[in-house]
């Protein structure tokens, strides 16, 4: 506290550039990819029958959104990764998982905040919470199944080599119709994900009060001083 009564906090620079632009540029590929993915999925006939379906390239034209768009989700899920060994110390894949006491003791803290809603803060992450990190490391798994099982579905219709590669896990899958099966449901995966981190986001700016969401977008969080005495 000031001499006034006023909250002191550190200004920490927690997101940085690249970080934001990967996170951004990955939530805006999941849409427009479960958009057209749905869509392919479950067709809907626009127009009526006026016009033969095979003159107007609609679904020519969602297929193709689908697919150009998977190729930046690709390159930007390499760039993330990557960024877990270059970026600053919040962005490095060290933060992801709970490696010490503490931190296993912040998943149950978490929990106990987020479903039970009867704990107390602070919480003492600055970065992702240790529950957070988790779910963020298992929602790179799931990004990395949909580039697999999408690309390898992809194989059987590209003239393209680089989606060949991944041809040898149809097999794997059972079959082709398995494989979009699989696909399909992991949408419902991100759909779910993203309903909750977006409520999250915002339960845990509201509580804490560090800019949790507006960090997303300028890279800042506002710690109180108080509940890091140790770095006066
Ligand atoms: C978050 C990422 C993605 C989501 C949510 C998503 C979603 C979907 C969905 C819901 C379908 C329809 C499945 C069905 O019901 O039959 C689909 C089809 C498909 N997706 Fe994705 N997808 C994603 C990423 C990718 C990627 C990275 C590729 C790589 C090329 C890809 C390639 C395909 C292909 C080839 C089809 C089948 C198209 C067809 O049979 O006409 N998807 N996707
Ligand atoms: C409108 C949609 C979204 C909003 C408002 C949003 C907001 C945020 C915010 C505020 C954070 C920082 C959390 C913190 O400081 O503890 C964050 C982090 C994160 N979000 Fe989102 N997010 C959105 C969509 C998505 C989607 C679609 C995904 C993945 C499928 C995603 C994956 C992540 C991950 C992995 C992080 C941790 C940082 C990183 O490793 O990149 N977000 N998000």
């Amino acid at each position: 506290m000031d001499k006034s009564g006023h909250a002191e906090y550190y200004q920490v620079y927690v997101w940085d550039l690249p970080l934001r632009f990967f996170h951004w540029a990955n939530a805006a590929c999941v849409f427009v990819l479960g958009v057209t993915g749905l869509l392919i999925g479950s067709p809907i006939p626009w127009g009526g029958p006026a016009v033969d379906a095979s003159h107007r390239y609609l679904f020519g034209s969602v297929r193709f959104i689908h697919f150009a768009v998977a190729y930046v989700f690709l390159f930007n899920f390499l760039g993330r990764l990557y960024w877990g060994f270059a970026g600053n110390d919040f962005a490095r894949w060290k933060n992801f998982f709970p490696r010490t006491k503490a931190k296993r003791k912040e998943v149950l803290q978490v929990l106990c905040l987020d479903i039970f809603m009867i704990c107390k803060l602070p919480v003492l992450s600055i970065g992702a919470n240790a529950l957070a990190g988790i779910i963020y490391s298992a929602m790179y798994l799931a990004i990395l199944f949909q580039i697999l099982t999408g690309f390898a579905l992809y194989s059987v219709m590209s003239p393209g080599w680089f989606p060949h590669l991944f041809a040898g896990l149809i097999p794997l899958f059972g079959g082709l119709a398995p494989l979009r099966q699989w696909h399909h449901v992991f949408t419902w995966v991100f759909v779910a994900f993203t309903t909750m981190h977006i409520y999250l986001s915002w339960y845990h700016d509201y509580l804490e009060g560090r800019g949790t969401i507006s960090s997303m977008v300028g890279g800042w969080k506002f710690i109180e001083k108080s509940s890091f005495p140790q770095a006066e």
